[in-house]
Formats: structure tokens, sequence, C-alpha cells
């Protein structure tokens, strides 16, 4: 039976997240957003002085005290109870994650902490990564993968992060989204791809409400279909 979740898979800069949160707070679901719970861990290594890629880091994160906690405002990442929610978006984190998120145990405990809060949500949630609709949730009842031109997603980024968007500041964006991406696609486990049920949908052009509406009424036939 198809799981009452929506799966939202794309690279770096896509809407994703955005997407995801407006979607679920469109049906009243829980957004689960998977990149996070990578962060959080990456983060987490950081705070203990750890090297990225050290010999005892999988057994490590296996107990590390990272979680999501429902909040008023959702699921907010948490590591020893603290909300890591503005942390996890710095630079240093955002440059080291990749390599984090191509460790088996780490992916494998991400993927259980998600199953796990999926289950306990009684209408169903949004789940936005790289892989949710390929191994996580292989039977969501709506997958979503979006694309967007490199310039269009480094430029939302710039904006994001508050910055201007003058051609060096995207450039340099640019170049680094179009690093991780290779690094998220090229990985030997779980790499970005698109799955072979997804629905693209390139957002280059798009509005953001017009991107939201297109993927609320995707979601309310796939997982409401007695309603729409
Ligand atoms: O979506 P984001 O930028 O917050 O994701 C951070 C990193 O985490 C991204 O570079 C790749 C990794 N990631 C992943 O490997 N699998 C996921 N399901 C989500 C994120």
């Amino acid at each position: 039976m198809a799981q009452k979740v929506v799966a939202i898979d794309g690279p770096a800069g896509s809407g994703k997240s955005t997407t995801a949160k407006a979607l679920a707070s469109a049906l009243r679901l829980a957004h689960l957003d998977s990149g996070a719970l990578y962060r959080s861990m990456t983060l987490a290594i950081r705070e203990n002085g750890l090297p990225l890629n050290g010999p005892n880091l999988a057994a490590w994160a296996k107990d590390a005290p990272i979680e999501l906690r429902l909040s008023d405002a959702g699921y907010v990442p948490t590591i020893a109870g603290r909300d890591v929610s503005q942390a996890i978006r710095s630079p240093e984190v955002t440059l080291g994650v990749s390599e984090v998120a191509s460790i088996a145990e780490v992916r494998d405990w991400v993927n259980w902490a998600l199953a796990r809060a999926s289950e306990l949500h009684p209408r169903g949630v949004v789940v936005d990564g790289r892989d949710i609709g390929t191994v996580v949730f292989p039977n969501a009842a709506l997958k979503v993968f979006l694309v967007a031109s490199p310039a269009t997603r480094a430029r939302r980024r710039v904006l994001d992060m508050g910055l201007t968007d003058d051609e060096v500041t995207v450039a340099r964006v640019e170049g680094e989204i179009a690093a991780r991406d290779s690094a998220d696609s090229s990985r030997d486990i779980a790499p970005l791809i698109k799955a072979e049920d997804a629905i693209e949908i390139d957002t280059t052009d798009l509005g953001f409400a017009e991107q939201v509406d297109r993927v609320v009424e995707l979601a309310k036939a796939a997982l409401f279909p007695e309603k729409s």
C-alpha cells in the first residue's frame, strides 16, 4: 500500500524545502527535512572536534544525541535538546555535509529517524531530500523531483542567505552548488537520481506560488483521492 508520504527530491537550491514546508502547511501534514539531519550530524561532529572522515566516526554517529523534535513550528532538528535549525545553515556545515552524508551508518540512522517520525504522524508527512523517493520511501504516494537551472538555484541561495545577487557572488555560489551536486550524484550509496515514477517539475520559470499550487494539487489527489 502507498504510504501517506510525499517525497520531494532534487538538487541543492531547487526549492525542495520551501515547497515541502508550504505543502505541509496547506494540507496539515508534517514536514521532515532530511538534509537538516545530515547537517545536524555534521555540526555535532564539528562541535566534538572529530575529523569528518575519521575511523571511529560511524560508531560515534550512531549514538549522537540528534533528534527531530515536534514543536509549534513543526519538526526542528536538535542536538542534546538544543534547537540547531539556524546553526546548521553555516558555510562550514554546508562545506562538510556531503562527506558526512556519504557514510552508510549515518544514512541508516537518518532513514530510521525519518521512518519513525512518519509512523508517529497520523495525517501524513512531506519529506524532502535526495533519495527519499528512491531509497527511504519507495512506496510514497507521490514523488516529486524538482529541478531548476544552476544560475537560478544559485541566485535563490544567495538571496536566502541575505546577500545581494551580484554577478560575482552568484557565480561563486553556483560553483559551490555544482561541486555539492556532483558529490551527491556520484556517490556509491543513495546518489541523487530521479525515481522512475517521480513527477519532474522544472521551477526555473515558475513563481513560488505557482510551484506550490502544482505540488499541492498533485498531493491532494495522491493522498486524499476521496476529496479531489
Ligand atoms: O538539502 P540540503 O542542502 O540541506 O542537504 C544537505 C546535504 O545533505 C546535501 O549536500 C546532501 C545530503 N543529503 C543527502 O545525501 N540525502 C538526503 N536525503 C538529504 C540530504
